[in-house]
């Protein structure tokens, strides 16, 4: 057995290449150490970290609060079992309620599992209500809510569905930003309408102030329930501690993940009092609230929570798209940047992926969604001159690829 800490980079390609399924296309690197938004690769090379771990590490990786947090629970107890109350959960749940539209959360492990958390109490909620008719979930085109048979039944790309068939029925779809759409797709049988207000994964759309009134309004009148997946857009990301409240416009039930614990597999339904219709048996986690994870989330609250820190955050983040913009118009590039606060995407083209590999060559890494969009998801906490940093190497980028 070889020691991981031994291995050379090439032998981690090589033992990963034979060992580990292949569901990612991934870059031949392998990052080994992470501080704020520094990551270092197992050749010692440093690079600017503008993804984060796909939205997870918002306060930076390894802040020293968090592991402080982390490290103080792990010497007490890591797990024990819903079977008991456990303190940390209790109290996140709590700072979740006070800080937003819901009164109960669910605890689980993952963004999908929220979401398949929240499918399940909206299905509930309808057949207590309404009756056994009303069973059918409603989605957007081109959304993306995860990879277990609910969700990616749920997510509309079929790219992300193809072999899985049958798909659980019971799933529609509506294109994003067409309220007319949407209201013919919400039915007298639909149980829940599910929105991400930023889609993340299928290329940062936001969604408008207008369409996100009319499907609450919609959901009123049809006696359906409003889901936010905020998975991705949500705990802090965009400057807000939730996306929706940029538009005003609050859900019934909200599925949160990814930067709740900053890198500790968390994941959370928050729904009304209204919507909380389960009951002991109705739905469960073994891991879901542990104490480990929830001690992460519960100083991640408290730090995104604390005053100033969210303000600071949409400044830092209108100072980047500013300069992010003035790179697009260097370039000519002929789209705007879209998003909000810290999840911005840059449509460029064909020369996407060429432009992430130059960038990570430089020393500076981001993705691409949707095939042509350059997605930032730099940390919360990345600093002005990070942000130069990250501009500079990145004008470096497209001088070396110029669009088609
Ligand atoms: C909006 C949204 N929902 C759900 C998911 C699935 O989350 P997970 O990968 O934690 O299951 C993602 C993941 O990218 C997401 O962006």
């Amino acid at each position: 057995m070889k020691e991981t800490k031994q291995m050379s980079t090439d032998q981690i390609l090589l033992d990963g290449q034979e060992y580990v399924m292949n569901t990612y296309g991934r870059l031949p690197m392998a990052l080994v150490k992470g501080q704020g938004t520094r990551v270092w690769d197992s050749d010692g090379k440093a690079y600017l970290d503008f993804v984060t771990g796909l939205a997870v590490t918002s306060l930076g990786h390894s802040h020293p609060e968090v592991v402080e947090a982390i490290k103080e629970q792990a010497e007490q107890i890591i797990h024990s079992s819903n079977l008991y109350w456990i303190p940390n959960q209790v109290r996140l749940a709590e700072l979740l309620a006070e800080n937003s539209f819901a009164d109960k959360v669910f605890f689980c492990n993952s963004g999908a599992e929220a979401n398949e958390g929240a499918i399940k109490l909206a299905r509930k909620y309808a057949k207590l209500n309404f009756g056994n008719h009303k069973t059918e979930i409603v989605s957007l085109k081109n959304s993306f809510h995860g990879r277990t048979l609910a969700t990616l039944t749920a997510t509309g790309q079929t790219k992300y569905q193809n072999y899985y068939d049958p798909l659980p029925p019971g799933f529609s779809y509506a294109e994003l930003n067409n309220s007319e759409e949407l209201d013919s797709a919400v039915t007298e049988n639909t149980a829940a309408l599910i929105i991400e207000p930023i889609q993340g994964e299928g290329g940062v759309y936001p969604v408008t102030q207008e369409f996100i009134q009319k499907a609450r309004e919609i959901c009123d009148q049809k006696g359906v329930l409003l889901i936010f997946d905020e998975v991705q857009c949500g705990v802090g990301r965009t400057g807000k501690l939730f996306a929706h409240e940029w538009f005003g416009v609050t859900p019934d039930i909200m599925s949160v993940a990814k930067a709740l614990a900053n890198g500790v597999p968390i994941g959370a339904v928050l729904a009304t009092d209204k919507a909380s219709c389960f009951q002991p048996g109705d739905h469960a986690s073994t891991f879901g609230g542990n104490f480990l994870t929830t001690a992460a989330a519960c100083k991640v609250m408290e730090i995104m929570t604390a005053e100033g820190f969210l303000q600071g955050v949409r400044k830092k983040a209108g100072y980047f798209r500013d300069k992010l913009q003035g790179l697009a118009d260097k370039y000519g590039l002929t789209e705007e940047v879209r998003g909000l606060g810290f999840i911005l995407g840059l449509p460029v083209g064909k020369i996407g992926p060429d432009i992430v590999r130059s960038c990570s060559v430089k020393g500076l890494l981001i993705n691409c969604v949707g095939g042509e969009t350059l997605r930032f998801l730099p940390p919360l906490t990345v600093s002005y001159e990070e942000i130069d940093e990250a501009i500079s190497l990145l004008d470096q980028a497209f001088g070396e690829n110029p669009a088609e």
